[in-house]
């Protein structure tokens, strides 16, 4: 009956449930006690649902509670509030919570709230001695157990009693939340404790931890700070024997015993591996003045004391004068030695490492084995002391200097010249002046009695001089004059004709060969075309010859052209000259007589003729004479012409020779004349010889003369 009874409310509340209608007015969170807790306090998240409904009874929902959109709880509840509770909030649970209602498919979620855990617990700093070495390690394990990692740690050693790190480490533990790091006990550490502080990054924020200290270490030394012991105390003076000691304490004797340095400045001068002290001993001179540091080096560790030492001068250095140098060989050497004070003192005098003297002075005269350095050595029982070196050069006097010259004394203009000088004898170094013509033109010093060589190009006949000088103090050496001689080759060679180019036989031919300003002598060969052998040859100092053939015969016709040359010249170098051309005519009278001559035989041969036709005639009929009237005409024409003036004899052998001048360049074309024909207009320069204007007047004119020229193509098709 019960059973039925509940069976009945059961069906009756389902069914009333089916038809009940629900809704969520609202859901908030609650953040207790604040948005923002300090690190260690409680956290308590609520969510509180108002939800509305028709039933008697209060619906079952699910309550959901997110962090940074991760679900991290869930409850079903009927409960209009459902919690979440934190202990002791760490900066991890900081973050952005909402919760989420589901009632049947209805569900509804809150804003996003924003946690904040301000602080961090302090971390905790544990070592692994308390008691440790100079040198030796200690380790440091700083932890904060209550947070997550990544974990920043700082980690400082402090002395005690004192302010300021003496040294800082940092670590960011990424997987654990300590870190261990080690630290290096050095020299000054005496008590020490290292202070560690742990920041940890929350969102944006970095939130840092109170710093925590460690216990305190004790730190015992593993060698004392080295010292110093002097001897002898108090003043020292030079001479005496000085002693510097450095000696340390160790922990105890069995460890391996540091290095031990004694160094004056940089210098190193004494050094022990292998005992607690260093010695330093040496007779005390002012040299060793000065700031000493001992050092005392384990592989972690140094330790470091220095002293200054002032000892007490016995004696100044001494001075060693001496005659001015450079001195002339043969003048007295004279070197002299002091002390300030000229306390009584032993003296040498050495050039290099012999002693020359016993005494304060020493006397010679130079000669050139006496150059040299020379010190002072002055002693006062142990004490020695060196002067400053003196350098000592002693001068030979230079022998007259030589003058030479690579070849014979002449050269040929353009090429260069070597001149030597040379002073076999005399101190070096040598400074030489080469003079040409009583100026200088180069100077040189040379270092040894070898000859100095010069070059030059001389252009004309010149002089040299050498001058030599040393540090003797004798005036500069002038050695003899060097004469040169300059051959100027022949390089322009041209031949003109003076009188005239067209000659009467029997009258004068004159060329005139001249030259560049060429050296003499000079020899002028004259040439006719094709001939090998010169028709005149001469050897003249001047620039020019001249060749004159007083009877010009027709044989002399012809190109003319010269050749000349000097020794500067190779024999087959010698320049040849332009080529002239030279024309011989017949004298006008010899001419005459020639017409004459052949009038003559004409005439001669006519009458013998006209006897034979006449006989002939005679046998056979009476014939008229007037058949040999033709020949009147032209014997009549050739007297008249004969008798007429010379000057058109001479105008006619002028106009031939023109001609001449113009078939001169002909030859060439005139083979080709009945070919094809181009007209052409060249420019001839002639060179008329006038015979009326004086002799050697010569000037051009431009003829036009027209030169028919074959087209070498139209000879082939005509
Ligand atoms: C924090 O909660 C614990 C119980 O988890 C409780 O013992 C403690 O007293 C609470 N602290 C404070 C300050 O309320
Ligand atoms: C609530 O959590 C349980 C187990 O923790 C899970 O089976 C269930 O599906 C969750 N409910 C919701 C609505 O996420
Ligand atoms: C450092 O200390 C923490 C606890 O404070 C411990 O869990 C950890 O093992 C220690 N680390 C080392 C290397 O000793
Ligand atoms: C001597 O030298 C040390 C090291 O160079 C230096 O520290 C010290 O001041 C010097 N002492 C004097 C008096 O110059
Ligand atoms: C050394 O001692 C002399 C006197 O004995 C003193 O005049 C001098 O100044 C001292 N030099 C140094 C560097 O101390
Ligand atoms: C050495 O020479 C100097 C200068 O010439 C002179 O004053 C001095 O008396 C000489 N001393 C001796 C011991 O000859
Ligand atoms: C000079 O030398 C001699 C012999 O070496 C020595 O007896 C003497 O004491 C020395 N004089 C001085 C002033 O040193
Ligand atoms: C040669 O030496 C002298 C003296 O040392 C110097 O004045 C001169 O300039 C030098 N001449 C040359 C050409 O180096
Ligand atoms: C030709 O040479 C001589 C000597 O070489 C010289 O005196 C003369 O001035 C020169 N004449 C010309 C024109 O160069
Ligand atoms: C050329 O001149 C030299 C001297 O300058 C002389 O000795 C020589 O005899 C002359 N030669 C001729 C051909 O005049």
């Amino acid at each position: 009956m019960w059973l039925g009874v509940l069976l009945t409310f059961l069906l009756c509340s389902s069914l009333e449930g089916q038809e009940n209608s629900f809704t969520i007015n609202s859901i908030h969170m609650e953040i207790l006690p604040s948005l923002e807790v300090q690190n260690g306090e409680n956290l308590t998240l609520q969510c509180i649902v108002d939800v509305s409904t028709t039933s008697q009874v209060k619906p079952q929902h699910w309550v959901l509670f997110y962090k940074d959109d991760v679900l991290f709880h869930n409850i079903s509840s009927r409960e209009n509030t459902e919690s979440y509770f934190i202990p002791q909030a760490r900066v991890y649970d900081a973050g952005t919570y909402k919760c989420t209602v589901i009632l049947n498919n209805k569900q509804k979620t809150t804003l996003e709230y924003q946690v904040l855990v301000k602080g961090v617990p302090s971390p905790r700093v544990m070592l692994d001695k308390k008691e440790a070495i100079e040198g030796g390690i200690v380790t440091v394990n700083c932890s904060v157990p209550e947070e997550r990692p990544p974990i920043h740690f700082t980690i400082e050693k402090h002395e005690l009693n004192t302010k300021g790190v003496r040294q800082k480490k940092e670590k960011t533990s990424q997987n654990q939340n300590f870190v261990t790091l080690k630290f290096t006990i050095e020299e000054q550490d005496r008590v020490i404790s290292f202070h560690c502080q742990a920041s940890i990054i929350s969102r944006t924020n970095v939130e840092t931890s109170e710093s925590s200290k460690s216990e305190l270490v004790t730190v015992t030394e593993s060698f004392s700070i080295p010292k110093f012991h002097v001897s002898p105390e108090g003043r020292i003076t030079e001479g005496d024997q000085l002693s510097i000691r450095c000696t340390i304490q160790v922990r105890d004797l069995d460890q391996v015993l540091p290095e031990i340095i004694i160094q004056k400045d940089k210098a190193i001068v004494a050094h022990s591996k292998s005992s607690p002290e260093a010695i330093y001993s040496v007779m005390a001179m002012v040299e060793h003045n000065g700031n000493y540091t001992c050092k005392v080096e384990s592989s972690q560790i140094s330790k470091v004391s220095s002293i200054v030492l002032n000892i007490t001068e016995l004696f100044s250095k001494p001075k060693l004068e001496s005659s001015p140098s450079p001195l002339d060989k043969g003048a007295s050497l004279d070197l002299w030695c002091s002390i300030p004070g000229a306390p009584l003192a032993n003296f040498t005098i050495q050039k290099g490492n012999k002693v020359v003297s016993q005494s304060q002075n020493f006397t010679t005269v130079a000669s050139e084995w006496d150059s040299g350095t020379y010190t002072c050595i002055a002693g006062i029982g142990k004490v020695v002391k060196q002067s400053k070196p003196v350098r000592i050069a002693v001068c030979e006097m230079l022998s007259k200097p030589e003058i030479f010259c690579d070849s014979k004394s002449e050269v040929i203009k353009g090429q260069t010249i070597e001149v030597s000088c040379q002073s076999r004898r005399g101190t070096s170094p040598i400074s030489y002046h080469l003079l040409k013509a009583s100026n200088i033109l180069k100077s040189r010093n040379v270092s040894s009695n070898e000859p100095t060589v010069f070059k030059d190009n001389p252009t004309k006949d010149v002089e040299y001089q050498c001058i030599a000088d040393n540090c003797h103090s004798h005036a500069e050496m002038v050695s003899d004059v060097l004469r040169v001689k300059v051959i100027a080759p022949v390089e322009e060679v041209k031949l003109s004709v003076l009188l005239s180019d067209v000659v009467e036989t029997g009258k004068d031919i004159v060329l005139q060969c001249s030259v560049n300003n060429a050296s003499g002598p000079i020899t002028y060969r004259f040439y006719r075309e094709k001939e090998s052998n010169p028709v005149y040859e001469s050897v003249s100092n001047d620039t020019r010859a001249v060749w004159h053939e007083s009877e010009a015969s027709k044989g002399q016709e012809g190109q003319y052209y010269c050749l000349a040359s000097n020794r500067a010249n190779l024999a087959k170098n010698a320049p040849q000259s332009n080529a002239v051309t030279v024309r011989v005519f017949l004298a006008p009278w010899k001419k005459g007589l020639i017409a004459v001559t052949i009038i003559g035989v004409i005439i001669a041969t006519l009458i013998l003729g006209a006897r034979c036709y006449f006989l002939k005639k005679a046998k056979a009929k009476q014939m008229p004479v007037e058949m040999s009237r033709p020949a009147a005409p032209l014997l009549n024409s050739n007297n008249e012409k004969m008798l007429s003036d010379p000057n058109t004899e001479a105008n006619r052998h002028y106009g031939y020779n023109d001609d001449v001048g113009n078939h001169a360049m002909k030859p060439i074309n005139e083979n080709k004349e009945p070919l094809t024909l181009d007209v052409e207009y060249t420019e001839v320069e002639v060179t008329p010889s006038e015979p009326h204007q004086g002799l050697g007047t010569k000037g051009t004119e431009t003829v036009y003369s027209e030169i028919r020229k074959a087209d070498p193509e139209n000879r082939r098709l005509p």
